[in-house]
This record gives C-alpha cells, structure tokens and sequence, in this order.
C-alpha cells in the first residue's frame, strides 16, 4: 500500500541542479527557504506571473502538499517546492548568479540561547545564498522575534556581499511587505496584532567585492 506523500518532489540526482532546466522559463528566479504551509508562495505565483519560484522545505509533508497545491492552481510549471534540506540543497543549484531574490520568512521560531546551534539562517546559509544571488540581487526576511532581528542585522552587516536596502539609507529595516503575498506565519501575526520585524538586504555587484 502506498504511503501518504510517499512520492515526494525532490531535486533531480545526487549533484549538481540547473534551475533552468528544473524550474524552466523565461522570469526572475525566486527562493524561499522554509515555505511551510505555501501561502508566500500561492499568493507571489499569482502576483508575479513572469517569476519562477522554488521553495525548499525540510518537512516532506509540507512540500509535498504545497507542490501539489500549485500545480492544481495551475502554477506548476513555474513553481516547484521540493522537500530537501536548505542546508544541503543550495551548494547543490547551479548556476551561480541566478536568483533574484531569496525569502525567508520566520526561519527560526526559537528564541532561547540553547537553540541558537538550530539557527536556519547563519554565516554559511549567507554565503550558500550570496553564491547564488544575482548582482543586486536580494534576500528578504522576516521574524516577529526581536532578538532574531537583531542578530539577523549584525550577520548582514558582517557580510562583504551584502548591503542594507532597507527604508531608510544605512539600514536593512522595511516598515511593511512589497511582495505581494504574506506567509502563513505572517497573516497570523497580522490578524494577531503581533509585530514582525522585516529585513531587506541586497547583494553587491561582484566586480565590486572580487580583487582584480
Ligand atoms: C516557523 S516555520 C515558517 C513557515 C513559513 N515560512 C511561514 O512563514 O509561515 C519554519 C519553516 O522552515 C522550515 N525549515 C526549517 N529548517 C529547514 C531547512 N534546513 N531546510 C528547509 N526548510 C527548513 C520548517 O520545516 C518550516 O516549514
């Protein structure tokens, strides 16, 4: 007898993966990390009709159901969630310089210092991500943890490749979403009243951060 979600999306093979041939097509290519439930990405496929969008989730549930979700909605030819961990996943994706934009949306729902070692997004998930930016790329992240916000900042700061696009000059802070689409974790802030804190940083041509 055949398991739920016993058949789920994965990248193709064991090495590398070209985005253009796995997710193909014209449009801007955009990831997000952690898509749990896909309502980020339900709603950008249908805001953004010339984008490509690859979500990647480590919970074989959710990305079975998500990528089944948007190939009902019609969107399946464009937006793919394939379960697999990010970690692994994005040294895996080629070629370098091919996404426009990387979102993540409440990566890291824990707060307290012992499960800092959990921390999704950190110097080598910046650095996976930044390989694969476009120049001016950008990469979009949201919290409704302060503290992560805060840590978020100092991380981005740190970073050669990464410069703040935020509202304000000199800073990474947006007052609210320009995408078009909110998360599942996002609307339930909203509807709660709860703050969200949300980060826009953008990647540096790299003429200008490689030695000649
Ligand atoms: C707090 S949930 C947020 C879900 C969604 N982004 C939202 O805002 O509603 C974090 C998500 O990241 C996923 N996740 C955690 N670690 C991951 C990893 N290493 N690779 C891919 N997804 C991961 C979790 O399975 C979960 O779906």
């Amino acid at each position: 007898m055949r398991e739920p979600y016993d058949d789920p999306p994965r990248l193709p093979g064991q090495g590398e993966v070209h985005l253009d041939a796995f997710v193909p097509g014209p449009g801007a290519l955009e990831l997000e990390i952690g898509p749990g439930r896909g309502a980020f990405l339900l709603g950008r496929a249908a805001v953004a009709p010339e984008a490509r969008l690859l979500g990647i989730e480590v919970r074989r549930k959710w990305a079975c159901v998500v990528d089944e979700r948007l190939r009902r909605a019609g969107f399946g030819a464009r937006a793919r969630v394939v379960w697999e961990d990010a970690r692994t996943a994005l040294g895996r994706l080629r070629p370098e310089a091919c996404v426009a934009r990387a979102y993540l949306h409440f990566p890291d729902p824990w707060w307290k210092k012992r499960h800092h070692k959990r921390r999704l997004l950190d110097r080598p998930l910046c650095d996976a991500l930044c390989r694969l930016l476009d120049d001016a790329g950008e990469l979009f992240v949201q919290t409704d943890v302060e503290e992560r916000a805060l840590a978020y900042e100092e991380l981005f700061a740190a970073h050669p490749a990464l410069a703040p696009a935020g509202d304000a000059p000199g800073s990474a802070r947006l007052s609210s979403n320009p995408f078009g689409a909110a998360s599942n974790r996002e609307r339930r802030c909203l509807e709660s009243g709860l703050p969200v804190y949300r980060l826009l940083v953008r990647r540096h041509p790299r003429a200008a951060t490689t030695p000649p």
